[in-house]
């Protein structure tokens, strides 16, 4: 073979594997709304640093006539580039080719790049879209998945893991992104469930739509299951770019600085008032939040679930903090079962990764109610408080009106080794509101009362001078310092600023036993 038809050979094998599982298939991707997978990396990474490597790797099956159906790459397409320059790895799977199902071929090219990203310390991010183990190939598919599990799972609070559902994701497949650190569904082609509608009629007689029961709504706002919902795939490849600028490269380092031009001892009157002195009117802490932030840009994370506690990703003075806060606009921010998973789940991913946490608290206390008992409330609870007492990365707390009973403590309290606490002069830091402590502490006086209706007003004004303020807790130092709320920026930057050089560290441990 002449030098020429050594390269002409090459470029015949690359085009077969670039041609996938052909043209019908392709333009069949393009008409459901799905970009191909090789044109959803080159929108992943920073223009023309993408570099695929096992192009040619083709699976070895013989059985069910797959033995003269090869293709090049087999069906997922891996490698790595640079995301805002910095380096990532990234699998996508390839549904033009046996419908993106897992073959232990295809399955041993992801544990490669899975393995690289460890070694590296960078971001390993997988397009998931899939019909799920490669039915051809039986135990061998699923000894694939298995492998890839066990390595999502070594990776997990070492490299950032990042998942996009582009497609289906079904059966057992679920369980690689379910370990990631988040999880990001597009509208419209995407759906994740262990089992499907099909079965569901069959063994449960209960008839439900795909998109019912994994749409990309399903999991944003009812299972919790997916944090982020795209429109298409080139804003949900956008939206990882994005998360990933918030983020270090592994839990080695510090998460990349960003600055802007917002200037860090910015004052805002408009903050003076935004707090309703009256405790039961609702507001909603996000306007709080984007006051106060760099240029006002907040990333929210699991924007459509559980409501009553948000949390997400902006800059404080350049830096990289994580957002924790109590959403009094929703439930009056009562912590439930979900927002307490919720909210300890992000606590633990910015504790993995060196991110500080900032946390906003108006609480009046748990949600009361059987069906949160039943759900279990405590041991759901407990992960919230769990998580915020084991971080040891910067920790600010700034109470803005409510801090309740043991949603007092559990919200990052300075008894969980909290390094700044903050109040705003509207704050009520008590063992519960006064209407509570009232009925209970003067139930028998109120039974004997003349006119019990005016001993129960006198006796709730009472406690509301006595309990319903910051000072009792300042007056301990378990408040740091009370502040104007004008002033919140220039003080919680100062705070994160002087917290950069703090070291904290946990008892030696195999690990702790969080109640799961
Ligand atoms: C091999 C598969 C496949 C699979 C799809 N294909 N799924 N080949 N193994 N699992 C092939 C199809 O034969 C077809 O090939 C092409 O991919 C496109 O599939 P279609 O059915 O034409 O596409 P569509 O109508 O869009 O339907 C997509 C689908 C459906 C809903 C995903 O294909 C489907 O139900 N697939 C099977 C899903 C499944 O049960 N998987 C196993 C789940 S259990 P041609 O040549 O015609 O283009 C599992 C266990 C994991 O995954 C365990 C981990 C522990």
């Amino acid at each position: 073979m002449t030098l020429q038809e050594k390269l002409e050979e090459l470029r015949r094998r690359h085009a077969q594997a670039e041609a996938g599982g052909g043209e019908e298939r392709r333009a069949r991707q393009h008409a459901d709304g799905k970009l191909s997978a090789r044109e959803r990396l080159e929108l992943l990474f920073d223009e023309g640093t993408f570099e695929e490597i096992d192009k040619l790797v083709e699976h070895r099956s013989q059985e069910f006539g797959m033995a003269d159906q090869r293709i090049p790459g087999d069906g997922v397409v891996t490698g790595f580039g640079r995301v805002n320059g910095r380096p990532a790895y990234a699998f996508a799977q390839d549904f033009t080719i046996f419908g993106g199902s897992l073959s232990e071929a295809n399955a041993a090219k992801i544990c490669k790049v899975m393995d690289l990203a460890m070694k590296l310390g960078v971001p390993l991010i997988g397009l998931n879209d899939s019909g799920g183990a490669r039915i051809q190939e039986g135990v061998a598919s699923l000894a694939g998945y298995a492998d890839i599990f066990l390595r999502n799972t070594l990776a997990s609070g070492v490299i950032p893991q990042i998942s996009a559902i582009m497609g289906p994701c079904a059966g057992g497949a679920v369980y690689s992104p379910a370990i990631t650190d988040f999880t990001l569904m597009v509208e419209n082609s995407s759906y994740m469930f262990v089992t499907g509608p099909d079965v569901i009629k069959t063994v449960m007689h209960e008839d439900v739509t795909k998109e019912q029961l994994g749409g990309p709504m399903t999991h944003n706002a009812t299972s919790g299951v997916a944090h982020f919902i795209s429109r298409d795939d080139p804003d949900c490849l956008a939206l990882i770019r994005e998360l990933l600028s918030f983020i270090p490269q592994n839990n080695r380092e510090d998460p990349p600085r960003a600055e802007s031009g917002d200037p860090i001892d910015r004052r805002d009157e408009s903050l003076q008032t935004i707090v309703p002195v009256e405790s039961d009117k609702p507001y909603d802490i996000k306007d709080i939040v984007h006051r106060i932030v760099d240029e006002g840009y907040f990333l929210e994370v699991h924007e459509h679930f559980a409501k009553n506690i948000v949390v997400g990703f902006a800059r404080l003075g350049g830096a990289s903090v994580g957002i924790v806060a109590n959403q009094p606009a929703v439930l009056a921010g009562c912590l439930d079962i979900n927002a307490s998973v919720k909210g300890a789940r992000f606590v633990r991913f910015c504790d993995a990764f060196n991110i500080p946490l900032v946390t906003f608290e108006d609480v009046p206390g748990f949600l009361p109610g059987t069906q949160q008992e039943f759900g279990g409330i405590i041991r759901h609870g407990a992960k919230l408080l769990y998580a915020f007492a084991e971080a040891t990365v910067p920790k600010i707390t700034l109470i803005t009106r409510k801090a309740y009973g043991g949603a007092y403590c559990v919200m990052s309290s300075k008894h969980l080794r909290t390094d700044f606490n903050f109040a705003y002069p509207t704050a009520e830091i008590a063992v519960m509101g006064p209407e509570g402590a009232v009925n209970i502490v003067y139930r028998r006086e109120l039974q004997k009362a003349d006119n019990p209706e005016k001993l129960r007003r006198e006796k709730i004004e009472e406690f509301r001078t006595r309990f319903a303020n910051p000072y009792i807790a300042a007056e301990r130092g378990w408040v740091d310092a009370i502040i104007e709320p004008r002033d919140t920026r220039p003080k919680l930057i100062a705070a994160l600023q002087l917290l950069e050089t703090k070291r904290d560290t946990l008892p030696p441990k195999k690990h702790g036993n969080i109640p799961l």
